[in-house]
């Protein structure tokens, strides 16, 4: 082809969000993915498109809606509408339902005017007759392939209006049958199981009415088509939402044989008022697409929360390894003990060091203390002060557990405002773990908190919470505001949690926060735009822990996940050998949280050296790009890969469960290297079979290496150095 002919043909670079007025066409594109909204002949939002990037806005039809094929089966209910929202003949899940003050339960809202800025597009609807207005928000993570939709429910209406439901948005796939939801499931000490089943005609619901996000689901989906997708191939696309209290995701199969998902506020219990000129802001809800498998799209999720969500995100760093007390110490801590055990931590190159519960009010088990954050006098007569001191003086930082959202009945907290537990009045307080939630929703409550948490963290040098949550809601009642207002006890007290953290972050730049609900209770992507890791489960029980990281790491980075080598046996009775609990927890972010003062001289020389090693490996482990190799859920072996950004380093954990008297363990064939590349290998002991020294991209990708790796519970781990 001559040049000028090529360059007739070359297609225009365009603008991330752009309007085509002659289709009545918004493309927002990613680098990867385009996703197409338009205005159809009933002046109403149509999404057109989501996938894989389009390149040219020619290609494209106007958005029309479906025909009725009978009176059952509506125009509106057969179209995919961007925003539905519940009125006319609409059968789908919608995603703003309201009565209005006349007693009016229908509302059509229409497109009136949009707004492109840069990344973001406001499209502005209304409804037909009433001044009720909806905003849909888009915001376009270009480099990440992320697309953010929000929306802004707002009362010009003049009266007040119950929102009934208020969702984010819903995304469409294209349509058909066979469609397959990967979603995350779990419990205390089980959190993040990876799922996977058929989408049938009707509705799946994941949610939480708990209040918090829940161990029980997580606000996470991905979809692919006819069940052909891997951790290598494939196309799926896959969405979240950011949002810690109760949230809903209907993963939905209509009459059209169109899969939608449908995301935001959960609607149970919901009735938000808004009075006249108030808003309701939905959560974020963030989608993508891949054609490269289950692999990618957890990719892509982490590339994206390293860089657009996570606190530090302007300038990304890997996690310090931590210590925590918990399992060693429980509520028995005082100043000697800590000091004890923070001469032994030092001593392994542990960089932060976690007091966990028990350091406050009359804290000596879980049925006091909760509310009152003052340090306990006996405990530590000297204030926190003498026990931080010393933390800082062997060189590393100082973090601390907190439950600020909780109070006992037996604290001077609650002797003093009994009223700010939440509860109903006249009605029986609900404990559990002896404790009540306290109504957040109140701003005296929240400021309160704000003050308690500011004056800790003013007066010593803390650097670190841990931040729990140790209950879901029960009974939530707010009985000091108008009986109409009182469901907003759902959305307000994750806005005050939120405003707290916000506002302890701004004042004290330097400090870190870690989420925790009993484990892995509160991990969504709204709790990580605030906290820096998430205490990923109660159960550090190592071969456990290979399932729920597996799929924790479906949606989040390894960066976040939280992993403690602990003492064996551990909850289950399992042993495994301390060698392999620090493989199994090098996978996240490093911590340790054993008695150190029942470990020997083999273990502290051991330990030592896996910190070391973590050292050297973490920036690849928490910044790189991972590879699940073999799956825990599908065989005796588990096995998982990290490529440093610069594809310096790549590292490979590899896990044998239980081994069949002689049966190899599989081949494994690494992932995202250069072919052309030459890698040094470095082992930590000699489980690799041959005297592999060096090896190319195309050999370690290709033939594949073979891992000495026998009996029960056998783990090791290889560094690979790019030759320069
Ligand atoms: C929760 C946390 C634990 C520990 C205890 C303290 O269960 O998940 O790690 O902090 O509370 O009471």
């Amino acid at each position: 082809m001559k040049p000028f002919i090529a360059f007739f043909l070359a297609l225009p670079m365009l603008a991330q969000v752009r309007f085509v007025p002659s289709k009545k066409l918004w493309v927002l594109d990613t680098d990867r993915t385009s996703y197409v909204v338009g205005i159809n002949e009933e002046n109403s939002l149509q999404n057109v498109y989501w996938g894989k990037k389009l390149v040219r806005d020619d290609d494209l039809a106007p958005a029309h809606t479906a025909p009725e094929h009978a009176s059952f089966d509506s125009r509106e209910s057969m179209t995919n509408e961007e925003y539905p929202g519940w009125g006319g003949l609409r059968y789908n899940e919608p995603c703003v339902k309201v009565t209005l003050a006349d007693g009016t339960r229908d509302l059509v809202l229409t497109y009136v005017s949009h707004d492109i800025r840069g990344d973001t597009l406001e499209i502005h609807t209304k409804d037909i007759r009433y001044a009720l207005t909806v905003d849909l928000l888009y915001r376009v993570y270009a480099h990440s392939g992320i697309v953010e939709k929000r929306s802004v429910i707002r009362n010009r209406t003049g009266q007040p209006v119950v929102v009934e439901s208020a969702q984010s948005g819903v995304w469409y796939v294209p349509a058909g049958e066979g469609y397959r939801l990967s979603y995350l499931n779990g419990r205390w000490a089980g959190e993040t199981q990876l799922r996977r089943e058929p989408v049938e005609p009707g509705k799946k619901v994941l949610e939480s009415r708990r209040g918090n996000t829940s161990h029980f689901l997580n606000p996470w989906f991905a979809l692919d088509y006819q069940g052909a997708a891997d951790e290598e191939h494939g196309r799926v696309w896959f969405g979240a939402i950011g949002w810690s209290g109760n949230w809903k995701l209907v993963v939905e199969e209509t009459p059209a044989q169109q899969v939608r998902v449908t995301g935001g506020l959960n609607d149970f219990d919901f009735g938000y008022l808004l009075k006249p000129g108030e808003s309701l802001e939905t959560p974020a809800f963030y989608g993508g697409f891949t054609d490269r498998g289950f692999g990618e799209s957890s990719r892509i999720m982490h590339a994206f929360e390293r860089e657009e969500i996570l606190p530090d995100r302007a300038r990304p760093h890997p996690r310090p390894v931590l210590y925590n007390s918990w399992e060693a110490t429980t509520f028995d801590v005082n100043e000697a003990g800590q000091k004890q055990l923070a001469d032994k931590a030092a001593k392994i190159g542990v960089e932060l060091f976690v007091m966990d519960d028990g350091w406050f009010g009359q804290r000596n088990d879980d049925h006091a203390g909760l509310g009152d954050w003052t340090v306990n006098p006996q405990k530590f007569p000297n204030g926190l002060k003498g026990l931080i001191d010393y933390v800082n003086g062997l060189g590393m930082k100082f973090g601390l557990w907190v439950e600020p959202e909780m109070v006992n009945p037996n604290s001077d907290l609650y002797r003093a405002h009994p009223d700010w537990a939440m509860h109903f009045n006249d009605r029986p307080r609900s404990e559990a773990r002896n404790q009540l939630i306290l109504n957040m929703a109140r701003d005296d409550v929240r400021d309160h908190i704000f003050t308690v948490l500011d004056k800790l963290v003013s007066e010593n040098h803390i650097e670190f919470l841990k931040w729990d949550m140790n209950r879901h809601f029960g009974e939530p009642g707010w009985p000091e505001v108008a009986v109409a207002e009182q469901k907003q006890i759902w959305v307000k007290y994750v806005d005050n949690v939120y405003n707290i953290i916000d506002r302890l972050r701004a004042k004290h730049p330097g400090l870190e926060i870690e989420s925790c609900s009993g484990g892995g209770g509160r991990v969504d992507l709204g709790i990580l735009k605030r906290v820096d890791e998430v205490w990923t489960s109660d159960n550090t029980e190592a071969f456990d822990r290979l399932r729920i990281q597996e799929g924790f790491t479906q949606a989040y980075a390894p960066k976040v996940m939280m992993a403690w080598v602990t003492d064996v046996p551990n909850l289950n009775g399992r042993s495994t050998s301390l060698k392999y609990r620090f493989l199994v927890a090098m996978q996240g972010s490093l911590g340790i949280g054993s008695n150190l003062n029942h470990w020997m001289d083999a273990d502290f020389a051991l330990a030592s050296r896996m910190v070391a090693i973590d050292k050297e490996i973490r920036a690849t482990v928490q910044q790189g790009n991972l590879y699940r190799l073999f799956s825990p859920r599908e065989g005796e072996f588990t096995a998982n890969q990290y490529v440093a950004q610069d594809g310096k380093q790549t590292v490979l954990f590899a896990f044998l469960h239980s081994q069949q008297y002689l049966r190899r363990a599989p081949i494994v064939y690494l992932r995202g290297l250069d072919e052309h590349a030459v890698y040094r290998l470095k082992t930590i002991d000699d489980k690799l079979v041959g005297k592999l020294e060096t090896a190319s991209g195309a050999y370690l990708m290709n033939h594949g290496i073979e891992l000495r790796l026998g009996g029960d519970f056998d783990g090791t781990l290889l560094i690979l150095e790019r030759v320069p």
